[in-house]
């Protein structure tokens, strides 16, 4: 009867977060370390800095010092500590692209092996799970075992997180699949020991090379950027021939080939992940000299860009031509619903755009409020749709929250100057607004 695995998780954004208190349900022993103290302060609280279904009160169910938690779960600052005290750490910090550059930046894993190597004070697994451009896990192998003291047993495995936010707990407690991209027996074992509970409930566990593990993620985010983007090339298409491409959508879903996730059209993805990693993973290819096997994510890039130029052009059509002193109300600005994050989000940016033609622009967002005022603190905010929509002489749904979907058109209909909304995310129902005698036109759909 050995002792459990002692489990240190590097980096508590999203994904450390989530899975160092993921790890502590499953009954490891974990260590989180954040550079933030700010951070850590708050998760010793139980609180996460971003919003996530359920991650609070699994963390609080955890962390040490609440009262009724499993005290399994702590957090630090010091590398030291972490050195010290884990037998697997995982590396969860965030590769956001560079500035000006389709490349991602890697100075945060890369500072994160280094200065956990030198604090290594006994045989330890190291387990990258950040996106990575592919050849970096081989790079990084290189790098820990020459900055790890002299005598200890370090090692590297690559294990891609596949989590979406809003779903993070979930994804992270029952993946659909744990990958592993790992060079010895033991890495492999330690990382069946980790996934146990996972493993016994049925995931399918993939043991792979270095580069194919790192190749699954961001293979697996530019085949879902395409899904996107087909079918919003195929809304393009349904506008021009008056063609409707939500009914498209679930007619060629019905095709299990094909499936019907992902095959919603709008004003597109965006995100911290989706748009990055095709751009990083296009940088790379090019490094590779395997370019032109890429050369499509260029174009599922740009049809998604076109996607918010186009809600911003029905915008000023609807509003007559010109969007100088227009007024408009818009509901959503996070990137998806179910977060706050409005990274890369398509309804911000179309909000944005907006406004600085000229247009009075009102948001409001059920939990994005704060991170958009932050990025965006000239757009005005409305504490409820209702608000947002006084006086509007046109309604945009920017973001596809389920609380826009059951708003009474009628009621609305009594607030707005005039009875116009544009759907950028075709989840609202159009007959139930043309009821209530709204001008209802949504992305890629007949306009009557
Ligand atoms: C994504 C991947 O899904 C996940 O596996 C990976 O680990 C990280 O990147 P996430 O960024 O959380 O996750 O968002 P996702 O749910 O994939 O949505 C991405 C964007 O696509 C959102 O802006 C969403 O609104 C948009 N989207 C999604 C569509 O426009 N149409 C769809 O049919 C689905």
């Amino acid at each position: 009867n050995k002792a459990p695995l002692r489990i240190t998780v590097i980096g508590t954004g999203y994904l450390g977060a989530t899975h160092a208190a993921a790890m502590a349900e499953l009954g490891f022993e974990v260590l989180g370390l954040d550079i933030s103290p700010e951070k850590i302060a708050l998760l010793e609280r139980g609180e996460t800095p971003m919003y996530e279904p359920g991650l609070d009160e699994l963390l609080r169910r955890h962390v040490a010092g609440h009262p009724d938690s499993s005290g399994r779960l702590r957090f630090t600052t010091s590398y030291e500590e972490v050195g010290e005290f884990g037998d697997v750490h995982f590396i969860c910090v965030n590769t956001p692209q560079k500035h000006g550059e389709y490349a991602c930046d890697m100075s945060y894993v890369d500072s994160a092996i280094d200065a956990l190597a030198v604090h290594l004070k006994r045989r330890a697994l190291v387990v990258g799970k950040s996106t990575v451009p592919v050849g970096s896990a081989q790079r990084l192998a290189v790098r820990l075992a020459e900055l790890a003291p002299a005598g200890q047993e370090a090692e590297l495995a690559w294990n891609p997180e596949f989590l979406r936010e809003g779903f993070a707990v979930k994804d992270t407690l029952h993946p659909d699949r744990v990958v592993v991209g790992v060079r010895s027996e033991s890495a492999e074992k330690t990382l069946r020991e980790v996934y146990a509970t996972p493993l016994a409930e049925g995931s399918p566990f993939i043991v792979t090379d270095f580069p194919t593990a790192e190749l699954v993620k961001t293979s697996a985010n530019s085949f879902l950027a395409t899904k996107i983007s087909f079918i919003n090339a195929m809304a393009e298409v349904c506008e021009a021939a008056d063609g409707d491409v939500v009914k498209l959508a679930e007619a060629i879903g019905h095709d299990d080939r094909i499936g019907k996730k992902f095959l919603r059209s709008g004003i597109g993805f965006g995100g911290g992940c989706l748009p990055k990693d095709i751009r990083a993973f296009m940088a790379r290819a090019g490094e590779l000299g395997a370019s032109e096997a890429l050369t499509f994510l260029r174009e599922v890039d740009s049809i998604n860009m076109r996607r918010r130029a186009h809600m911003v052009e029905l915008t000023r059509e609807a509003v007559g031509g010109t969007l100088l002193g227009t007024r408009i109300g818009v509901l959503g600005a996070t990137f998806k619903p179910d977060s706050d994050d409005v990274r890369d989000s398509p309804a911000l940016n179309v909000a944005g755009q907006l406004h600085l033609q000229g247009a009075q622009v009102t948001v409001y967002d059920p939990k994005g409020m704060d991170n958009a005022r932050a990025i965006f603190p000239t757009l005005r905010y409305a504490p409820s749709a209702h608000e947002a929509a006084r006086g509007a002489d046109v309604l945009l749904h920017l973001t596809e929250w389920r609380e826009f979907q059951e708003l009474d058109p009628a009621a609305l209909g009594e607030v707005v100057a005039v009875r116009r909304v544009l759907d950028g995310r075709n989840t609202l129902d159009p007959a139930m607004w043309r009821k209530e005698n709204w001008h209802f036109r949504a992305l890629g759909r007949p306009t009557a």
